[in-house]
């Protein structure tokens, strides 16, 4: 047995012999962070991180009272905000926390490509994010179906109908999605399964990859401050930085009570296949600027069907987001590269845009 560390107890000394608690002090105090006018942006990623662990916690939680099928889901989650006590908080904590945690993504994502934090040697964080932001797309889409009732039932059945204009594997794809020709029963257990296993499987071994390159590589410095001569100055992460993040986060749950307090979510009525759908389906608003593009796509466009159109635009342009690194040849080369930002700005302002239109237009279909 080592001898006792003159600074430590009994404990650490214990754990040190078997894990090596000195390596991992060390390498926390070693931890910087640049202070420069744009650090705030550095708090984005902790907070969509704690975020997701509220998701986690309180998804647990939820997995308690759930049941996954199309006859009892509904019913399991009218009982947990009735008559499980405190069942309505974790169900709204779980459902503000995820258009929050989407929010804090969103932020993340566009401060990190404004202040090209994907140069060179960050290629891989940046394409590890990219895959997370998909997944966690996926989370939001595959969690709404849950609760079976009436808006997420049909807001579902357009969802997955989009796939199907593609030529030859639409049908496959469809029906891969479903479980089937309709959305059934067997769509939700699909979901659910999918919800609750694959994307955080998924997701946690991601982000751990994603953490352990933004460790390796520290947080990187704009490259407009580096040209200003700024960015040396560095503050601690261990307790400074990790102080102020933890206000962030203290910050985003007074929110995430608020919300969950004051507006709690509610369920609506039990999804009923054999019902119309109501005009005016609507997705979740992360989704609202695609929703909306397609709905305005003219039926046909140069004798192909608008929606596929739109579909395979909104899939270049996610592949050409998640390649930016490798296309920003002037960033590489450590100039100034205006038309990065300019397409940066007008994907947030397009984005913007159509989720207004989405939200203020009559509902036409
Ligand atoms: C579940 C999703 C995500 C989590 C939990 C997460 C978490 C984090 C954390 C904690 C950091 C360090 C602090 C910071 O810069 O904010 C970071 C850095 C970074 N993230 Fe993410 N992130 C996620 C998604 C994304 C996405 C969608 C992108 C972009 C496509 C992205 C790109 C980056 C980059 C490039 C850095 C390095 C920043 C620098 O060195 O300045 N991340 N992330």
């Amino acid at each position: 047995m080592e001898p006792q560390d003159a600074k430590h107890g009994k404990l650490w000394t214990w754990l040190d012999e078997r894990v090596g608690l000195k390596e991992l002090d060390k390498l926390a105090k070693k931890k910087q962070v640049p202070v420069h006018r744009h650090s705030v942006w550095y708090y984005f990623g902790g907070m969509t991180l704690f975020l997701f662990t509220i998701q986690v916690a309180t998804g647990i939680l939820l997995l308690l009272y759930y049941r996954p099928s199309s006859g009892e889901a509904y019913e399991s989650v009218q009982f947990l905000m009735t008559e499980v006590q405190f069942g309505w908080l974790v169900r709204s904590l779980h459902a503000w926390s995820s258009n929050l945690m989407i929010f804090t993504l969103f932020v993340h994502l566009f401060s990190t490509l404004m202040l090209r934090a994907y140069r060179r040697p960050r290629e891989l964080t940046w394409l590890s994010g990219a895959g997370l932001m998909a997944l966690t797309l996926g989370f939001g889409f595959t969690g709404y179906l849950l609760p079976w009732n009436k808006l997420a039932f049909f807001a579902t059945s357009v969802g997955t109908d989009i796939p199907g204009v593609f030529p030859v594997v639409g049908p496959f794809l469809r029906r891969l999605l479903r479980g089937g020709d309709e959305v059934t029963g067997a769509t939700l257990t699909r979901f659910y399964g999918i919800h609750v296993a694959v994307l955080p499987l998924i997701v946690t071994s991601l982000i751990g990859l994603h953490l352990f390159l933004v460790q390796k590589h520290g947080m990187s410095v704009p490259p407009e401050v580096e040209r200003q001569g700024g960015g040396k100055r560095v503050m601690p992460f261990l307790p400074n930085f990790l102080l102020r993040d933890a206000v962030g986060w203290l910050t985003a749950l007074g929110v995430l009570a608020a919300l969950a307090a004051f507006y709690p979510a509610e369920l609506g009525e039990k999804a009923d296949p054999f019902q119309p759908a109501p005009i005016g389906i609507k997705p979740e608003w992360y989704f609202m600027f695609m929703f909306q593009t397609l709905k305005l796509l003219p039926s046909h466009i140069l004798g192909i069907e608008g929606e596929l159109v739109g579909i395979l635009a909104f899939g270049l342009g996610g592949a050409f987001l998640a390649l930016i690194p490798f296309l920003d040849r002037r960033t590489a080369r450590g100039e100034t590269s205006r038309l990065f930002t300019s397409i940066a700005l007008a994907i947030i302002l397009y984005m913007l845009v159509l989720t207004y239109i989405g939200y203020t237009v009559s509902p036409t279909k």
